[in-house]
């Protein structure tokens, strides 16, 4: 019997009692194997009430990472409907590109509590503490190839959709994915290509997103901030996480049916610094210029002394002329 089988049951009448004979009986076990289960999905975080004579009462479900609930929670078609949570993994997305290489479909997510080898754009390490939200996102999508490297700028629109729909948290793009609130990094995307471009079109999307800790469990990145920190309150994980799939489902859907022009009005809407004086850096260049929004392929358009440049997110950072807006010196 699996512990689903029993929240299953507890849930078919919201704030009834289930006794403990009926549920023994419809899933053929003994009520002590069904006591000590409920005692399980308790230290789990699951309140379930229990009750001689009336049974087990589901009262509330756990705030903390649990993937029934998440699922419970879904409103997607493939996103997250395979889903794995892990309570610590060197890194999601690695584990990601592994499970993609044996055959991981399309809409599975890996999600892991902690990540001790967490890893950011640019090869850059990404402190992931408990608490956070990591996870990754294994998708096959039916694109073209130029399309494909959309996959983050989408998925960087579904998160900001999915924290204002929530929280009405006014969230910022930084070219090309990283999350900003109020000067601070709050969150940030990874897309990586499992196997060759040209061949085996999967794409592992990563978001990490800095929610249920204190800014001081990141270390050093004092230009990081937290969703506990700003909304004075530590967030449902599980609502979050399905608020992202949804939106994210549906950001990929829409480069499906070929609609990057609308992504690209999306994405420079919420986009922070376009207009303004910035610079990129690639290696030792320095380019500076104004910041003038992304091109029809997703590259960056600065528009130079010298005529518009145009810059593709492997390649550069940016930083913006009033330092701490981009949440880095510039
Ligand atoms: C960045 O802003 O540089 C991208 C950060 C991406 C972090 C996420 S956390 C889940 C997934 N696993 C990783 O190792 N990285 C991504």
């Amino acid at each position: 019997m699996a512990r689903q089988d029993i929240l299953q049951l507890l849930t078919t009448l919201p704030g009834e009692y289930v006794s403990g004979e009926k549920i023994s009986q419809q899933l053929n076990v003994t009520r002590a194997s069904v006591w000590k289960q409920i005692k399980q999905l308790q230290e789990e975080g699951f309140e379930i009430e229990a009750q001689t004579k009336k049974g087990y009462c589901l009262r509330k479900t756990p705030d903390s990472l649990n993937a029934w609930v998440i699922e419970q929670m879904l409103g997607t078609v493939s996103f997250g409907r395979s889903l794995i949570i892990e309570d610590e993994l060197p890194s999601t997305n690695a584990k990601a590109k592994e499970l993609a290489r044996e055959g991981g479909i399309h809409g599975q997510v890996i999600i892991a509590r902690t990540q001790c080898s967490g890893r950011g754009r640019m090869q850059r390490e990404w402190q992931s503490p408990k608490g956070g939200l990591w996870m990754s996102i294994i998708i096959r999508p039916n694109l073209s190839l130029a399309n494909a490297s959309k996959l983050t700028l989408a998925a960087s629109v579904a998160v900001v959709d999915a924290l204002k729909e929530l929280y009405r948290l006014p969230v910022g793009i930084k070219w090309p994915n990283d999350l900003i609130y109020n000067g601070h990094k709050i969150a940030g995307i990874l897309g990586e290509v499992v196997g060759e471009w040209n061949r085996v079109q999967t794409l592992i999307l990563g978001i990490g997103i800095n929610a249920n800790f204190p800014r001081e469990n990141l270390g050093s990145s004092i230009a990081a901030a937290t969703l506990q920190e700003i909304l004075g309150h530590e967030v449902d994980l599980n609502k979050l996480t399905a608020a992202i799939l949804l939106h994210l489902e549906k950001q990929v859907s829409a480069l499906e049916a070929d609609m990057f022009e609308e992504l690209c009005i999306n994405w420079t809407a919420r986009a922070v610094g376009i207009g303004e004086e910035v610079k990129v850096i690639r290696g030792e260049e320095v380019f500076r210029g104004i910041f003038r929004g992304i091109s029809q392929e997703g590259e960056l358009l600065l528009e130079t002394d010298h005529g518009e440049v145009r810059f593709s997110a492997g390649e550069v950072r940016l930083r913006s002329k009033l330092g701490t807006y981009f949440g880095e010196p510039l």
